[in-house]
């Protein structure tokens, strides 16, 4: 789908798409084209429930008196609920609508309405990036029926009195877009395609025509350096673990030491997880492609930041491996010795997203000494229990960071729920023989996996841990703004965070 902006012309051919407000009240748009079809919406209003609430449209085929082929009205709800989220839940709404319709071409007009706090170019550029949000499809491996998969809907104008100024607000936007459906893209690859060494692959060729720069450390490396816990995840898989270290730099340069410590962003990248030797029941199988999430999240996170030249210093780390049951397969009872010399008693090898983080926790804090630490994993079961689909879990150390991630995922829909840490949890993890051991007991899952999680992170940084197993992937009901399957969960939410905190 070909996204414009124009300015205001008339509608040559496809939909119209104007605005009302709750109550009914047509914006100047809608009313120009009421008067334009000699008041055939004025008269549909009549005939039809439709109150102008946030998520109603109504529609008008055929309009006579204009080249349109529809004119389709859509409900802003109230004039303060109209806010950024709103307006790409809209964009995403007007798609979806478009495509059912079976539209080829599209303009939206919709004007600011009296009493919202939107800016007009800001309102253009939400709506382009809701709708080229909807727009996401993962038909690759389709070679039937193709019709029936790929949507009609080829080019969409937004219209907007300043079009420069709309481009510009929409230039961020769209590189976070491109994020989100890298992101997505990781996610939803199968695994037989997206092992280890083809994500690290598919993130230095997509982020270092960007200026990331990408290093990739193969299993000998990691071993000489000492990543017992990573490699020992990987070690019952033919495929071979890799780590990859994205640096964006476009903040102060390193000559200045304090200003220039980079934020990291560290992933998981489980790219299946078996369970290993405690392996998965079948129908916990499924969908364990995704368990790379973190890292596809971290990776799309990059891309957004280096796409729109972020003034910031991140470096992002992901470890990716595929946890696989075999003859060289760790089992329960085995002993590893950390990268940062800590050991773990492994009790259960489905504990194995904790094993990996920890690694790359330690490498990335002795490496980088960052500012903050920010991991994602589709960590545990028990986070899902917990709050479902709707937030993500987040463990920290440090309440502002905390207040802060919160409020950027109130601005993006990206919600997180604080969770406790505490060292009453902390003594679940004890072991009998080593330093710890990666289970607790058959309660508070999630935040057992935090505790062991935290005795990697170093004396007085600044963490959170973000467990994104409910969020990271969507089977059921279709949201308007995200697809079935990978969500892409995470890179509004991270984009957003650094534009309004680490930005400067
Ligand atoms: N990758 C899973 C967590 C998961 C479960 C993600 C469901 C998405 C959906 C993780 O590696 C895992 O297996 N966790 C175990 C931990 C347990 C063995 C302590 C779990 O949550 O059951
Ligand atoms: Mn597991
Ligand atoms: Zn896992």
């Amino acid at each position: 789908m070909q996204i414009s902006f124009v300015a205001p012309a008339e509608v040559k051919d496809g939909a119209w798409v104007v605005g009302a407000m709750e109550g009914g009240q047509l914006l100047p748009a809608a009313n120009r084209a009421d008067k334009a079809c000699g008041g055939g919406l004025t008269r549909a209003l009549k005939f039809s429930s439709f109150t102008g609430k946030a998520g109603q449209f109504l529609e008008l085929v055929a309009p006579g008196g204009l080249k349109a082929s529809r004119i389709l009205l859509a409900g802003l709800g109230k004039p303060d609920a109209v806010d950024e989220k709103g307006l790409e839940t809209l964009g995403a709404q007007i798609v979806a609508r478009l495509y059912a319709a079976g539209e080829t071409a599209a303009s939206i007009e919709l004007d600011v309405p009296k009493g919202s706090k939107v800016k007009k170019a800001e309102l253009a550029a939400h709506l382009a990036f809701g709708a080229r949000l909807r727009s996401y499809a993962f038909d690759k491996y389709r070679t039937k029926n193709l019709e029936d998969y790929r949507k009609k809907l080829k080019t969409l104008a937004v219209v907007t009195p300043d079009v420069a100024a709309a481009k510009k607000a929409h230039a961020g936007l769209a590189a976070v877009a491109d994020g989100i459906f890298l992101a997505r893209d990781l996610v939803n690859e199968p695994p037989n395609v997206l092992y280890p060494a083809e994500f690290a692959r598919r993130a230095k060729a997509q982020l270092s025509k960007l200026g990331v720069k990408v290093e990739v450390l193969g299993e000998a490396e990691m071993r000489r350096q000492g990543f017992g816990a990573l490699l020992g995840v990987g070690q019952g898989s033919e495929r071979e673990s890799q780590l990859v270290v994205m640096q964006w730099n476009g903040g102060p340069s390193s000559k200045n030491k304090k200003a220039s410590k980079p934020l990291a962003l560290i992933g998981k990248g489980v790219c299946f997880d078996t369970g290993g030797i405690s392996l998965k029941p079948g129908n916990a199988l499924a969908g364990m492609k995704g368990d790379m999430a973190g890292a596809a999240c971290v990776t799309g996170t990059m891309m957004a930041l280096a796409a729109r030249k972020a003034k910031v210093n991140v470096v992002g780390v992901i470890g990716l491996v595929e946890n696989m049951p075999g003859g060289e397969a760790i089992r329960p009872d085995d002993v590893l010795t950390s990268l940062s010399g800590q050991t773990i008693e492994v009790l259960n090898t489905d504990a194995e997203g904790r094993l990996v983080l920890a690694d790359a926790l330690t490498y990335t804090q002795r490496r980088f000494k960052p500012k903050l630490v920010i991991d994602l994993a589709t960590l545990t079961g028990a986070i899902v229990a917990t709050l479902g689909f709707e937030h993500a879990g987040i463990f920290s150390n440090d309440d502002e960071l905390v207040r802060r991630v919160q409020a950027a995922g109130r601005y993006t829909g990206e919600r997180v729920w604080q969770l406790p840490l505490d060292p009453f949890y902390d003594k679940m993890i004890r072991s009998k023989i080593a330093d710890m051991k990666n289970i607790g007991g058959s309660n508070s899952g999630a935040i057992t996996a935090a505790q062991f999680l935290q005795r990697f992170v170093e004396k007085d940084m600044p963490w959170a841990h973000l467990d994104i197993a409910g969020v990271a992937w969507q089977d059921g009901e279709q949201k308007p703004t995200i697809p079935s399957w990978g969500t892409g969960w995470g890179v509004r939410l991270l984009n957003r965070l650094v534009k309004e905190h680490y930005e400067g």
